[in-house]
């Protein structure tokens, strides 16, 4: 899809869609929409009533206009209720008219000017610009059969109201590119993007900007003293990669260290994981995905805020060379790990670094991992799991999430878990029994977070949906590029 930003009268400009929101409670036709049902004599409000239209958020209904307007056809969404309107639901409005227009193979689609008394012009566009690039995305690269191209245009009254829209079209284009980068990568398959393949994208995706790269491969790893990535890895042939990416504005106010999950396929090692369990484990390096979408994305937006990023890199695979359970392995800041299971690989890798992240003295440490099982019989596909050792940070994350559109639910950390995570042999086990699966995943990472404010966001919740859900038109089948959103408005927020 494209975007660009036009001055214009709706009911005078030509497309083949004009997208009209109406609000709920009864439905009502007002603004641009009554100005148009005035133009075609009524007939508007006939068919809304015809169809039984509620104005239902995201709910919409087509319209042909028979010559009668330079638009071909009008598509009334509905935006729910007036008191109940979020920029939630203006997303949801925007994805659900760019998604039905695409599956309709129509091209010219255009957004007539839109106010809300609590709203900026610009952050008004851009949600509405996310949401339709966001709602029209499909991972089409290995089928004959592409998705349609919408052109978008975003209408505005005059040209001060353009230059807002079309500050706000352009925040929100980076945002929904970056997050369709994570998806991407997500749902290309483990054959294609092994860890090799992860680090050459971190390198392009650098290339030509201000972002740092750096790749350590299983040498580097082993002189550096990072076991726990190189057990994981080890029996691959797609050997391990530890990307290092840097984003250093000239006078930060503080360095934010992210670290992401790659495990590029999750077999579950030697404790192999049953079928029904394995099929989408081509998404077990989601949260790295989103770290290095984020980053991908910082040059554009500009936060006067340092960040580094370690996305660890792995396949979890099964061979003779494998981690055994039993096995013992140092951690790069010294602890021993007792491996109990194979499957808990993700936070074997994000010790390491984590632990390396540490050492660098950030203020503080976010990880984002498609950790557990757990999280998503807690939550559902609906909520990622937000665990940690600093309230402030959380809230922060909590408020961001909210911002941006993304559902961020926190979980305490009881210290009864750490006892739950004794071992005989080493300084702690790598899993425990089933209760608390999500909290014992994080109790092992903050283990090597150094005393450093840190957060954890389990994302294997909402990572990868293998069937459409509820609010599907934002975040379709397949990966969601969940915690890009989140990590950029966290990133560029003023406080
Ligand atoms: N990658 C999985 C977690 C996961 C499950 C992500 C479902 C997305 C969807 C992780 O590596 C894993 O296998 N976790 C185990 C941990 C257990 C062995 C302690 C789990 O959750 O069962
Ligand atoms: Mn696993
Ligand atoms: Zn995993």
């Amino acid at each position: 899809m494209t975007v660009r930003v036009t001055v214009a009268d709706p009911t005078a400009h030509r497309c083949d869609v004009l997208a009209l929101g109406v609000f709920g409670g009864p439905a009502r036709l007002e603004g641009i929409a009554a100005k148009v049902d005035h133009a075609l004599g009524g007939l508007l409000a006939r068919v809304l009533h015809e169809e039984q239209f509620t104005a239902e958020a995201g709910k919409v209904v087509f319209l042909h206009t028979h010559g009668r307007l330079p638009a071909g056809r009008l598509a009334v969404v509905g935006l729910g209720d007036r008191d109940a309107f979020t920029m939630d639901r203006l997303r949801l409005a925007a994805a659900s008219v760019a998604r039905a227009t695409s599956g309709r193979r129509l091209t010219r689609l255009a957004f007539p000017p839109f106010q809300h008394r609590d709203w900026e012009p610009a952050a008004i566009a851009a949600a509405r610009t996310q949401g339709a690039l966001m709602g029209t995305y499909s991972f089409t690269k290995y089928r004959k059969e592409k998705g349609h191209t919408v052109h978008l245009e975003l209408l505005a009254a005059n040209r001060a109201e353009a230059a807002a829209v079309e500050a706000g079209c352009r925040r929100g284009k980076v945002v929904a590119d970056a997050v369709n980068y994570a998806r991407d990568l997500v749902n290309e398959p483990t054959n294609i993007l092994t860890p090799d393949a992860l680090a050459a994208h971190a390198r392009r995706a650098a290339k030509g900007t201000k972002i740092k790269v750096q790749v350590w491969g299983p040498s580097e790893l082993k002189k550096r003293g990072m076991e726990l990535i190189m057990a994981v890895g080890g029996a691959s042939a797609h050997t391990p990669r530890l990307i290092l990416l840097e984003y250093a504005p000239p006078r930060p106010k503080r360095t934010v260290a992210l670290a992401g999950k790659g495990v590029t396929f999750d077999s579950g090692g030697l404790d192999l994981k049953p079928a029904e369990g394995m099929a989408t484990m081509k998404g077990d390096m989601a949260g790295a995905a989103a770290v290095l979408a984020t980053m991908r994305a910082l040059p554009l937006l500009a936060p006067q805020v340092r960040v580094t990023a370690a996305i660890a890199a792995v396949e979890n695979a099964v061979g003779s060379r494998a981690m055994r359970p039993g096995d013992v392995f140092r951690g790069v800041n010294g602890t021993t790990v007792e491996i109990t299971n194979t499957d808990a690989e993700g936070r074997l890798i994000l010790a390491d670094a984590v632990a390396h992240l540490a050492a660098g003295a950030p203020s503080e440490i976010v990880d984002l991992a498609t950790l557990t099982g757990a999280a998503s019989v807690a939550l559902g596909p609906y909520a990622a799991a937000l665990m940690g050792t600093d309230q402030a940070l959380m809230d922060r994350l909590v408020a961001a999430a909210g911002r941006a559109g993304e559902r961020l639910v926190p979980l305490p950390l009881y210290e009864e878990y750490r006892q739950a995570m004794r071992s005989d042999v080493a300084d702690i086990k790598n899993s425990g029994t089933r209760p608390g699966g999500a909290q014992k995943g994080a109790i092992f990472i903050r283990e090597f977070a150094g005393g450093i404010p840190w957060a954890h966001v389990d994302i294997a919740p909402v990572a990868y949906l293998d069937k459409e859900e509820g609010t599907t038109a934002v975040q379709p089948k397949g990966a969601s590029g969940y915690g890009v959103r989140t990590l950029l408005e966290y990133l560029t927020a003023r406080d």
